[in-house]
C-alpha cells in the first residue's frame, strides 16, 4: 500500500509517496483501509518535528481519518472487517491503510459520508470538550472565537450557537469573517484591522467576552487578556501564529479570571466515555442541521504537500481533506 512518509522531520516538502508495509497488527488494533483523510495544523508541526508527540521513522502524518475496518487484531470485539469507522489516529492516516488502537476509533454512522466523518472529530471534538467541559459555556454568554475561519475556530463558533451563547468571530479578512457569519457568528472583528479588545468590550457591552477561545496565541492572546469578563475563563487551544505566550499574573488576578489549558487529544484517551457521549451530542447535533463542517479544499494522496501548504498560508476556509480511492 502507498503512504505519504516522512523519514526524517524537515519541510513539508520533504515528505514523500512511497510503498509501505503495515507491521502485522498488535493486541487491541485494527487495520483501516483510510477513504478520507482531515487535514490539521498538528500534521504540519508532527512533520517538522517540532509537536509533542514524535513517531519513530519513517512515519506518515495524518491525524485522523475515515474508512472501512479491513481486519482486527487480538482482543478487538467492539468493530468487524467491514465497518465504518472515524479513526483519530495521531499519525498514520496519509496513508492507503493505518494500524490502530481500537479504542481510537468510532463508529461512523452510516448516514454521515467518509468526507464528513474525516473532517469532524478532531476539530469539532476539541471545541465541544473545551466549551463543555472546561469552558463551561452558558446560554446567552458572549464567547469570542479566534481564528474564527480556521478548522477548530470554525467548529467553536457552530458549537458556541448550539449551546446558546453569542458569538464574536475574529479572522485575518473580510472574505474569512463572511463565512464564519454564515456559520452563525452574532459578530465579526477583522484583527489584522488593529486591536481588537475596544471592539469586544464595545460589542459585549461590559468588561470583555465571558469565554475566549484561542487557536491562535502570541499577540492575539495578550489582547485577549485585556478584554474578559469579570469570571471570564479564557481556553488555551494552540498557538498558530507561532509564539506561545506568557500571561501576566496581575492580568489574571485584576479580571478575576480563568486561564484554562485545554489537551483534548490526551483528555479523550483518558476519559473515553467522556468522549463517546460529547461524539453523540455532535452526531445529533450534525443531524438536526446545527452544525455544518465547511471544506474548502480537497487533495489527492499524492498532494498531501500542497494540502498541507494551503494550511501554512491561511487559505483553508474549516477544513482541506486528503480523498482517497
Ligand atoms: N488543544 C487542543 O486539544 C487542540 C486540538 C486541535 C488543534 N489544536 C491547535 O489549534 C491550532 C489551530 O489548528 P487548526 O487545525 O484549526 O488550524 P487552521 O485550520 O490552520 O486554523 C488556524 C487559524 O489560525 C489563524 N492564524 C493566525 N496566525 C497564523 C499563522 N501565522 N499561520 C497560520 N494560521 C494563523 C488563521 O486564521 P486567520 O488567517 O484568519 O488569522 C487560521 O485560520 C493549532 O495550533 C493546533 O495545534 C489544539
Amino acid at each position: 500500500m502507498k503512504a505519504m512518509l516522512c523519514k526524517e522531520n524537515g519541510p513539508i516538502e520533504s515528505l514523500v509517496l512511497e510503498d509501505f508495509e503495515l507491521p502485522p497488527l498488535g493486541e487491541g488494533e485494527v487495520r483501516v483501509r483510510v477513504r478520507s483523510a482531515g487535514v490539521n495544523f498538528p500534521d504540519i508541526l508532527i512533520t517538522q518535528g517540532i509537536y509533542q508527540f514524535k513517531p519513530a521513522h519513517p512515519f506518515s502524518p495524518g491525524s485522523e481519518c475515515a474508512g472501512d475496518v479491513l481486519s482486527v487484531g487480538p482482543g478487538v470485539t467492539n468493530f468487524k472487517a467491514g465497518d465504518r469507522v472515524i479513526a483519530m489516529t495521531g499519525h498514520g492516516a496519509f496513508a492507503e491503510e493505518v494500524n490502530t488502537l481500537a479504542s481510537n476509533c468510532v463508529h461512523l454512522p452510516d448516514d454521515i459520508s467518509y468526507e464528513l466523518g474525516s473532517a469532524f472529530v478532531l476539530t469539532y471534538g476539541t471545541s465541544i470538550y473545551a466549551l463543555l467541559q472546561m469552558g463551561k459555556l452558558q446560554k446567552d454568554e458572549w464567547l469570542l472565537v479566534h481564528g474564527a475561519a480556521g478548522g477548530v475556530g470554525l467548529s467553536a463558533v457552530e458549537i458556541g450557537k448550539a449551546m446558546g451563547a453569542k458569538v464574536i468571530g475574529t479572522a485575518s479578512s473580510d472574505e474569512k469573517l463572511k463565512i464564519v457569519t454564515e456559520h452563525g457568528a452574532d459578530e465579526v472583528i477583522n484583527y489584522s484591522d488593529g486591536p481588537f479588545k475596544d471592539k469586544v468590550k464595545e460589542v459585549c457591552g461590559s468588561a470583555g467576552a465571558d469565554v475566549i477561545y484561542d487557536p491562535v496565541g502570541g499577540d492575539v492572546f495578550d489582547q485577549s487578556l485585556r478584554c474578559i469578563n469579570w469570571d471570564g475563563r479564557l481556553l488555551v487551544i494552540g498557538f498558530a501564529s507561532g509564539r506561545i505566550p506568557e500571561a501576566p499574573a496581575n492580568l489574571a488576578l485584576l479580571k478575576n479570571c480563568f486561564i484554562v489549558g485545554v489537551f483534548w487529544g490526551a483528555w479523550n484517551k483518558r476519559n473515553p466515555e467522556g468522549h463517546a457521549k460529547n461524539m453523540d451530542i455532535l452526531f445529533q447535533w450534525l443531524r438536526e442541521g446545527k452544525l455544518r463542517p465547511n471544506i474548502s479544499h480537497r487533495f489527492p494522496l499524492a498532494e498531501v504537500p500542497a494540502a498541507l501548504q494551503v494550511l501554512v498560508d491561511r487559505k483553508v476556509v474549516g477544513k482541506a481533506v486528503i480523498t482517497i480511492d
